[in-house]
């Protein structure tokens, strides 16, 4: 058989034996002074010496240098712990091929012995390799550079609760409001008798305040929820989360206006500090309006959407 050959299953197979067999085994939580994985790659080593020098196999240059190189390669990947930084790897790995080449280079024999293989392959009688060698490496380096450019779109996954759990009270303009307690006090009418009145033209005290907050809406709120409150204003898409679609059954439909003062009054910067980062865009709009003028936008909000706003059920209520 041929000796390389002997010599590369031999190499293989001991570092097999090695790897999956003593290492786990001589790898205990607690390391003592002998049981100690640098004893075991000592042992490693001289399995390999073992190998290509008691046994006078004397494999071909190219084939020590790669055992050499893998050695480095092993040490510094597996039983080097705690595991160090990919960084690190690679500037070690740098060193260790400097090292490698050192070893090949040191006289013109074993040098030219080395490089045979590779002449041979490449201007030589190596046909099938040749062949081999300059199919494999052209398509290797066209998938590695497709792989380096080509975007990803997929989004980072990233846990977010929609709707976080609000403080029960909340300061606002020098107020302190019970969340729980709180409610509008521009909704007088709990009927929703005014869903097909004109603001502007119908003159009701109800419908002033609707209008009044739409003016609100307007000025300050529609360049991100947008004029159809359907969260699609001009800047939205400039923002991750985007801005919340007051149409969507998920949003005000199923909070209670309480909740929605406090997200207006406090925006983004005033989430709290669970699932950070919340990177809401939303301002904190009690640096800009006045609390009369919060509570007005949230009637219009639910006014223009058709929506009621949640409420606590009366004690009972649902036992009938
Ligand atoms: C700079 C863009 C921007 C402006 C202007 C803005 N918002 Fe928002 N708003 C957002 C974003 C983004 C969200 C969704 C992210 C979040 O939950 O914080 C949001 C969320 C909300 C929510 C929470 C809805 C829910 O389902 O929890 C309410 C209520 C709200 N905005 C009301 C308003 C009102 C009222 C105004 C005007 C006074 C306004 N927003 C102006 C960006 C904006």
């Amino acid at each position: 058989m041929n000796k390389s050959l002997l010599s590369l299953i031999l190499a293989v197979a001991g570092w097999a034996v090695f790897h999956y067999g003593l290492f786990p085994i001589f790898t205990p939580k607690e390391l003592g002074w002998l049981q100690n994985q640098y004893v075991y790659y000592l042992l490693f080593c001289f399995y390999l010496i073992v190998v290509n020098v008691g046994m006078k196999l004397q494999p071909p240059m190219a084939q020590k240098a790669l055992y050499v190189w893998l050695l480095g390669f092993y040490f510094y990947d597996s039983i080097l712990t705690p595991h160090i930084p990919w960084t690190l790897f690679v500037t070690y790995m740098m060193l260790w091929s400097i090292g490698t080449f050192l070893y090949i280079s040191q006289d013109p024999t074993t040098f030219r012995e080395f490089r045979s293989p590779i002449v041979k392959t490449i201007i030589g009688e190596y046909k099938m390799a040749r062949i081999v060698v300059f199919t494999a490496l052209p398509i290797l380096v066209g998938f590695a550079t497709y792989n380096t450019l080509y975007p990803s779109f997929a989004e980072p996954v990233e846990l977010r609760t929609v709707h976080p759990a609000p403080p029960s009270t909340t300061k606002v303009h020098g107020v302190t409001y019970k969340l729980e307690e709180a409610g509008n006090p521009f909704r007088t009418d709990e009927q929703d008798n005014y869903k097909d009145s004109f603001p502007f033209l119908d003159d009701s005290e109800y419908m002033k305040n609707v209008t009044a907050g739409g003016t609100v809406f307007f000025q300050n709120c529609h360049y991100c929820h947008g004029d159809q409150l359907n969260g699609l204003g001009m800047f939205s898409h400039a923002f991750n989360p985007t801005p919340a679609n007051f149409i969507d059954p998920g949003t005000i439909a199923m909070l209670q206006e309480s909740f929605l003062f406090w997200r207006v009054a406090k925006g983004g910067p005033g989430l709290p500090n669970e699932s950070t980062p919340w990177s809401s865009a939303m301002p904190p709009w009690e640096e800009h309006l006045t609390t009369d003028e919060m509570w007005k936008v949230i009637l219009f909000e639910y006014w223009y959407t058709g929506w009621h706003p949640r409420t606590f059920d009366t004690e009972g209520a649902t036992a009938e």
